[in-house]
């Protein structure tokens, strides 16, 4: 009886809380955006007047995604800054920030790896906080929906931009950046500290000339004991080998 009764307490919490977090709601908007909405396809005249006006709706497309940006017409509608993103794909001025009708771009070729992150987080806001609505037919999709060799170039651009931000990122953990302050007198100092370079961490480290792979630059790391041995880094002269801190004279 008990056992029967927790069972039934149990599945109404389960069922109250599934229908109160709206997950059918979830799954059918899901599927629903899957299967049809997301492939909605545009051609660049019909975007086009999703402007706010001849359609009441605003749309505008990053990297060929459609958005409808509609509730955010005090930043989208006629006169606002954004405007100029509205009804087209005008991914490369998300970037460049040139917002003159002649220089409106979907080109994002050329744009380095910091530039392609920045777009892709573009991307991912528009996917949070607006509703996609379809795909652009032109630089980064066919009209039967399917990515381009441009959209696929692009996309595989921006993994690599993701995956050198990561090398970056796991260079410079375990090669910290040193601390570096200029005195007019004394000159210029760099010293290591437990969270010098932004990485906090356990060890201080050493400072030194840290080059990194194919660079013939140097920039100043804290090395840890284990790594002091390394081909690419080279003591400071006139630094004690064992200290935190080096004085690099008047230069
Ligand atoms: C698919 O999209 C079209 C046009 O956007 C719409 O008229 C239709 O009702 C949608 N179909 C489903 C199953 O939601
Ligand atoms: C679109 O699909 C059709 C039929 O599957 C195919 O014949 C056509 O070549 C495709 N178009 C493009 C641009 O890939
Ligand atoms: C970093 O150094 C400070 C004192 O300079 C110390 O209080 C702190 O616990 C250290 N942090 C770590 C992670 O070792």
């Amino acid at each position: 009886m008990l056992k029967y009764f927790c069972y039934t307490a149990f599945l109404t919490f389960f069922i109250s809380v599934f229908y109160n977090y709206s997950y059918f709601d979830y799954i059918k908007k899901y599927i629903y955006y899957n299967k049809n909405n997301s492939k909605k396809l545009f051609s660049p005249e019909e975007l086009r007047s999703y402007n706010g006006e001849i359609k009441q709706e605003i749309y505008l497309a990053l990297l060929g995604n459609v958005f409808d940006v509609t509730k955010g017409a005090q930043h989208y509608g006629s006169g606002q800054t954004y405007n100029v993103f509205v009804g087209r794909d005008a991914s490369r001025n998300f970037i460049d920030g040139k917002f003159n009708d002649e220089d409106i771009s979907d080109d994002i070729i050329g744009l380095d790896d910091k530039e392609l992150l920045s777009l892709d987080k573009w991307l991912k806001f528009y996917k949070k906080e607006y509703k996609k609505v379809g795909l652009l037919i032109g630089k980064h999709y066919d009209d039967n929906g399917s990515l381009t060799q441009y959209g696929k170039e692009v996309r595989s651009l921006i993994k690599k931009a993701y995956k050198a931000q990561g090398i970056e990122d796991a260079l410079k953990k375990k090669y910290p950046p040193c601390n570096i302050e200029y005195d007019a007198i004394k000159g210029s100092r760099v010293w290591c500290s437990n969270r010098s370079g932004g990485i906090e961490r356990d060890w201080i480290g050493v400072p030194r000339q840290f080059y990194e792979t194919g660079s013939q630059s140097y920039r100043c790391a804290c090395i840890s004991k284990e790594d002091l041995n390394l081909g690419n880094i080279k003591e400071y002269e006139n630094c004690q080998l064992n200290s935190i801190s080096c004085y690099l004279g008047n230069v």
